[in-house]
């Protein structure tokens, strides 16, 4: 019996159970957590490819990717708040629906958290080398800094700071809470000064044709985007800090994601009123795919004066309506602002791999702790220089939709777990229960299903590709090597050697 393997709750719990943290978190502090963990790429340089998929429909876009993640995140809740360990949605996975779907969900995060640091890797290049060149005047070969679909070879600064975090990963930085207020407010008034700017210079014709590749632009649109709304899990993880959780989380949630959406279509105006957002189409007229080397071509034909040919969008946009020095300021706000974002998701990254190698799915050699740093040093390298690759040689759209396919699953999987869970297992205390779970919770697992759908077919293929591949070392390797299957039951006196969060909550 495949699913028959289920690590018990119980047993998972008592590794929580002696952390107790103090519960100090409250909605403020909760939604501030979010809106940093949550805005980067997405709306900085994302924007650029929703456009070129959805024209100004990406509107709607922003809104169906929100409501999705707002209905996964309330799902989510329930389970962090219950489940409050190390893993996520692979724990999450492991107690309700056995090690088979867990393992399955553990390899999807990979593709979520690996790859998104490799597409961020990627956004902050295409906004810093922007603003090298525009602020003083350099002409950077694309050759050096971008993949090679894109017109490029490889993407050299992609690497370097995929190279960068990863160094400060395994000397153990974390961002002090400071540090954090800091680069939220920075994002935040980076993306205020651009709404304060374009708003004033809307052009309200440049909203038609509304929806010019139909909705099945706005759909395809919908699934790239919803990149600029991952992140959230780190307030649904920081469930067991919160003061009154059944009140703050859901404020903390849908607040921050709220708010972000705010922003998201306000920005998304800006660009679309000011500059327009019209598609680049092939010589008959064709639809060109984002990132591609037919869409590179045509733009490098049009001289690039289409914001869906630029790698910074925001800055782009702020230039060609007069603002040169501004754009500059919103390259320099996204090269400050987007490494946390890397550093959050490399961090995602390792801590997922960490424990499923505490768990014996993975070989140990990967959980091992360095002895001066204290941080699982082998696994932090490898996953850097697989993001250093990724990040060299893919353009940031791809890499976003891979992503998005592994957090899809994933969150999709957590909203089933929910539902199992009320059944199975009713009088367990829950400190945060989903309202109205069930309506919520399926809705969540369609719209993640109809997201998932409407990813190109590359992507689909690729995340079956994948997990065809995570089937098999599953079984050549996982199953045998397993701690549930060889009986044991781990029990952490707490969790101290898994490593910590870097990015401590605003308070
Ligand atoms: N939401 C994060 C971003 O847009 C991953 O960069």
């Amino acid at each position: 019996m495949i699913f028959g393997r289920v690590k018990p709750l119980d047993a998972i719990l008592a590794t929580a159970e002696k952390k107790s943290l103090h519960r100090s978190l409250g909605a403020f502090q909760l939604t501030m957590l979010g809106i940093g963990a949550v805005i980067g790429t997405g709306i900085f340089v994302l924007t650029a490819e929703a456009a070129q998929k959805a024209g100004p429909g990406m509107l709607l876009s922003f809104i169906i990717a929100g409501v999705v993640c707002a209905l996964a995140a309330l799902c989510y809740s329930e389970m962090s708040s219950m489940v409050p360990v190390s893993g996520s949605a692979y724990t999450y996975s492991y107690a309700v629906m056995g090690e088979l779907v867990a393992w399955m969900v553990g390899w999807a995060l990979i593709l979520e958290y690996a790859i998104a640091a490799g597409a961020v890797s990627v956004g902050w290049s295409g906004y810093v080398v922007g603003l090298i060149e525009n602020a003083f005047h350099i002409d950077i070969p694309n050759a050096l800094v971008r993949g090679p679909s894109d017109g490029g070879i490889v993407n050299l600064p992609a690497m370097g700071i995929a190279g960068l975090v990863t160094w400060l990963l395994v000397i153990g930085t974390k961002e002090s809470a400071a540090v954090n207020a800091v680069l939220v407010t920075i994002k935040v008034a980076a993306l205020t000064l651009f709404c304060v700017l374009a708003l004033p210079v809307i052009n309200m014709e440049h909203f038609t044709p509304f929806m010019p590749l139909g909705f099945g632009g706005v759909s395809a649109a919908a699934a790239s985007i919803f990149f600029a709304y991952v992140g959230f899990d780190a307030v649904s993880t920081a469930a067991e800090e919160t003061k009154n959780p059944q009140r703050n989380m859901p404020i903390g949630l849908i607040g921050s994601l709220g708010i972000c959406t705010l922003f998201y279509l306000l920005v998304a105006s800006g660009v679309i009123g000011s500059v327009g957002a019209t598609p680049v189409t092939g010589p008959s007229g064709e639809a060109l795919a984002p990132g591609s080397a037919e869409l590179a071509s045509q733009c490098s034909a049009i001289g690039e004066a289409a914001v869906v040919c630029s790698k910074e969008a925001l800055a782009w946009t702020l230039r060609e309506i007069g603002w040169p020095q501004v754009g500059n300021l919103i390259g320099l706000a996204a090269g400050l602002a987007l490494p946390s974002v890397i550093l959050m998701m490399m961090f995602g990254q390792t801590r997922i791999f960490f424990v499923m190698s505490r768990d014996g799915l993975l070989p140990a050699v990967l959980s091992k702790v360095h002895p001066k740093f204290h941080t699982p040093h082998v696994i932090t390298v490898l996953t850097g220089i697989f993001v250093a690759l990724f990040s060299a040689f893919f353009p940031v759209g791809v890499l976003a939709d891979i992503s998005n396919s592994g957090t899809l699953f994933a969150f999709a999987m957590v909203a089933i777990a929910v539902m199992v869970l009320r059944r199975t297992d009713p009088d367990r205390h829950r400190p945060f229960r989903t309202p109205a779970v069930n309506i919520i919770a399926p809705i969540a697992a369609i719209g993640c299903a109809y997201l998932f759908y409407s990813l190109s077919l590359y992507t689909k293929a690729l995340f079956f590709g994948w997990a065809v591949v995570g089937f098999f070392v599953y079984f050549f390797y996982s199953r045998g090597h397993s701690h549930v299957g060889r009986g044991i039951i781990d029990v952490h006196e707490d969790d101290k050697d898994a490593p910590p969060l870097p990015v401590p909550p605003i308070t």
